[in-house]
């Protein structure tokens, strides 16, 4: 039996607990949970009906940092569930060095250890032979870095491009379709809880330039930083320039680019019948390979269908684990 922890009881937490903790994954029991002032563990495994609304409600809650549960041997898979830091990549980047030091496998969603030190984490993780699993950082439950490994590995991958920010697709789709000026757009996406309160690293291009980052180094071992990605938002785009390009069928959106030669992330006119020119909150992704061609993958890049890439990393390692034990003990 896999023993799996969660670090960040937030929107994701929260649901990623409830479906564990009703034994969606074979094999795997839910022994612990993290916030940022405590955590609660229980080693028999906590069930649906032991899962809080809040986990400082829970009677076994204690204080104490996350670190202490990691540090306590507990468990053999963390799922890291923080807060993405685009500045340091902490507390995530800590909890994650700390989990892999140590030999246990992780899973997460936080762009931030994994766009800042993507090098890094994954030499930590060969050394002690562990498993580090991060679909769920980029495009939501869009199957993208195990699709590209498991079905496109033999085969170059030149480019990847798309869509890779629900909220600012949202806000120029209502640009688009309803004349909507930003800063309407923007309201309305913050009252439906698309957008954040503070949505500047939608609005200026940094949250898809971290996905652009992560999509080239897992993908195109391009050994990138933040930094070399030219990047420009959509704050600047007009009702006009909206129109204009509207008139001549097509449609302005934000758009990553990750290649040899490129790696950028601007607003882009692309023709209205092009397969990544999607609406709404959708996200979409075209890899161009050497054999293949052109193969556009379209889907929710947040929100619930986050948790599906989030349980098919986790299916993985308790998959590979199992398999793993089984074979030792000569079964
Ligand atoms: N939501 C999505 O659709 C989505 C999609 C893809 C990726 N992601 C990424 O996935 C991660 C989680 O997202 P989310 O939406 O679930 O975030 P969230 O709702 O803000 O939840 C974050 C959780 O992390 C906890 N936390 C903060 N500092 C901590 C610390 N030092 N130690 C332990 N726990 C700490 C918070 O605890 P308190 O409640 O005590 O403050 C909270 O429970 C983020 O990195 C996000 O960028 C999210």
């Amino acid at each position: 039996m896999i023993r799996c922890i969660i670090v960040g009881y937030g929107f994701l937490g929260k649901r990623l607990a409830r479906a564990l903790a009703s034994g969606r994954i074979r094999d795997l029991k839910l022994v612990g949970i993290a916030s940022s002032k405590g955590y609660v563990h229980n080693e028999r495994g906590l069930s649906s009906e032991e899962l809080p609304e809040s986990i400082y409600q829970s009677k076994d809650f204690r204080e104490g940092s996350a670190s202490e549960l990691i540090d306590g041997r507990a468990a053999d898979l963390l799922v890291e569930l923080t807060p993405t830091n685009i500045e340091d990549g902490e507390p995530g980047l800590s909890h994650i060095r700390q989990a892999l030091a140590q030999g246990m496998d992780v899973v997460t969603a936080n762009k931030g250890p994994i766009a800042l030190a993507y090098e890094e984490l994954m030499d930590l993780a060969e050394e002690n032979d562990c498993m580090l699993l991060y679909e769920a950082t980029v495009g939501g439950g869009m199957p993208l870095i195990s699709l590209q490994r498991r079905c496109l590995a033999a085969d170059d991958l030149l480019s990847v491009k798309g869509i890779l920010n629900g909220t600012t697709n949202y806000i120029l789709s209502r640009m688009h379709f309803e004349g909507m000026t930003l800063d309407l757009a923007l309201k309305e996406a913050q009252m439906l809880g698309i957008a954040e309160r503070d949505p500047t690293l939608d609005l200026e291009g940094i949250d898809t330039a971290l996905k652009i980052v992560i999509l080239a180094n897992s993908l195109m071992k391009a050994g990138k930083k933040l930094s070399d990605v030219k990047v420009r938002g959509i704050t600047k785009i007009t009702s006009e320039a909206i129109t204009a390009a509207k008139e001549s069928g097509m449609a302005i959106k934000l758009i990553g680019v990750a290649s040899e030669d490129e790696l950028s992330v601007a607003p882009r006119l692309i023709k209205l019948s092009d397969p990544l020119c999607v609406h709404g909150t959708l996200n979409a992704v075209s890899f161009n390979l050497r054999i293949l061609g052109n193969l556009t993958i379209i889907g929710e890049g947040a929100g619930e269908s986050t948790i599906s890439a989030l349980l098919n990393d986790i299916h993985e390692v308790v998959k590979t684990r199992t398999r793993f034990n089984r074979f030792k003990r000569g079964c």
